[in-house]
């Protein structure tokens, strides 16, 4: 509803009834006069707007009530939109001093003042004041009309700035609103994305684990032959080691499932191998490469090769990366992943190319944009590489794809050492 609420702050009561008869609606002469003026001052039908706005005029002598007064209507919910307010009023605060009162509680309050010439100039005003929109001059002794027409346009203004903030502050909601409905979506895809690695690595594990397992059957089966014909010991004991090696690499790949399917986002940074993260990920899909027949290199890297990471997160990146690459190559007719680490003073960089013959220069802009995926529905997220680039950046280290290959070549840098405060960040 519209605000018209005026509160007249003048110590002279004749200014009162002066204000009443202008802003009130009545039958007298006066009125008859201002219909008249405001039909030619905007054209309106033959209603007056005396009449068809009706204000709500509230009154004050002194500066001290007038400031009570405002705040309290304020505190209420019943804010004045406009004051009138008269320059001296003995013998408390003057107007000037009222209004600077008012706008520290009240700022948003218009205010009109009333002012004689002998007053105090525009400059002090201001000086004591500021410069402010929401000010403005009546010159005593004023004029129906004008007073009228400042009291339409002045609560008006006050209404259409209300209605301004509070439809900036509605805004601001919904803004967050969606902010945080896209905060919960982005979740969702990140679990859903890993998820689908997961549901993948399910089937690759089968691979894995299905391997080591004819055998342990076989070797047990020989064991159980040898045992019923004679007793070899040297052929039992290579056959039981065996079997020991083969559930050790079961056990292995175990463990790397285990370490995969937790997110890692809150483990702490640790020094690691690169050969123990290379082996890690390996044991997770060596057997998935050996099936499809894709030669599967690594330029092994020294012990004291080391970078301070969250190892299960760098495992899902390199896992992503081979994964990619599978996807890539599968159906080649060249088909091999080579693994490759430098170690340099500070720093280590791990590349890893494959057979494929480099990604357009068009996709290559794309491919770390959440959702990019040039795989069949239900087969890519398209989050791989963007997850990938933020667990990277998150152990304030690069990861970018190797122009110059002419093949297809994704390079990760890690530090050794990571600087202050790196813990804190976390990825998804
Ligand atoms: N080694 C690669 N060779 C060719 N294209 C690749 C290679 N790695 C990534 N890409 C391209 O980048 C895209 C994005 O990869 P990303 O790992 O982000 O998602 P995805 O593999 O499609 O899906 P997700 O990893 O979520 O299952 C891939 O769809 C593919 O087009
Ligand atoms: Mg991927």
């Amino acid at each position: 509803m519209t605000n018209r609420r005026i509160l007249v702050v003048d110590d002279n009561p004749d200014l009162h009834l002066d204000f009443k008869k202008i802003l009130k609606s009545s039958e007298n002469e006066e009125e008859k006069r201002l219909k008249n003026a405001a039909l030619a001052l905007f054209g309106e039908d033959k209603t007056s707007l005396a009449q068809k706005i009706e204000f709500e005029l509230d009154f004050a002598s002194q500066g001290e009530e007038a400031f009570g007064k405002v705040v309290a209507a304020h505190e209420a919910g019943r804010p004045y939109a406009l004051l009138f307010v008269d320059v001296r009023m003995p013998p408390g605060w003057d107007g000037i001093t009222t209004i600077a009162k008012i706008w520290e509680k009240v700022p948003c309050t218009e205010v009109v003042i009333c002012t004689a010439y002998t007053d105090y100039s525009f400059e002090e005003v201001l000086s004591k004041l500021g410069v402010s929109e929401r000010l403005l001059f009546l010159k005593k002794p004023f004029d129906s009309v004008e007073v009228l027409q400042i009291a339409i346009a002045q609560t008006k203004k006050w209404n259409l700035e209300q209605s301004n903030i509070k439809y900036s502050e509605g805004l601001e909601q919904e803004v967050e609103l969606r902010t945080k409905e896209l905060d919960q979506e982005r979740a969702r895809s990140v679990n859903g994305a890993k998820l689908m690695a997961l549901g993948e690595m399910a089937g690759g594990i089968a691979h894995e684990i299905n391997n080591p397992l004819t055998i342990i059957q076989q070797n047990a089966q020989l064991l159980s032959e040898m045992l019923e014909e004679k007793m070899d010991f040297t052929a039992i004991q290579k056959r039981t080691k065996k079997i020991i090696e083969t559930t050790e690499r079961i056990a292995k790949i175990i463990r790397g499932l285990r370490t995969f399917s937790r997110s890692g986002d809150n483990d702490p940074f640790d020094t690691v191998t690169m050969a123990q993260l290379i082996e890690q990920t390996l044991g997770m899909c060596r057997e998935k490469f050996k099936v499809q027949d894709i030669m599967l290199t690594v330029d092994n890297p020294a012990p004291s090769t080391t970078v301070e990471c969250r190892q299960v997160q760098i495992i899902q990146v390199l896992l992503n990366l081979l994964n990619n690459s599978y996807d890539a190559i599968e159906k080649n007719a060249e088909r091999w992943v080579k693994i490759e680490v430098a170690d340099f003073v500070d720093h280590v960089e791990l590349a890893l190319t494959d057979s494929g013959c480099g990604i357009p220069v068009a996709v290559q802009e794309k491919i770390f944009q959440p959702f990019f995926t040039t795989k069949e529905v239900g087969r890519g997220t398209g989050l791989g590489l963007s997850i990938s680039r933020g667990i990277i950046e998150s152990h304030q280290g690069q990861f970018w794809i190797d122009k110059q290959s002419k093949n297809t070549r994704f390079v990760i840098s890690l530090n050794k050492k990571l600087a202050p405060m790196a813990e804190h960040k976390n990825v998804s």
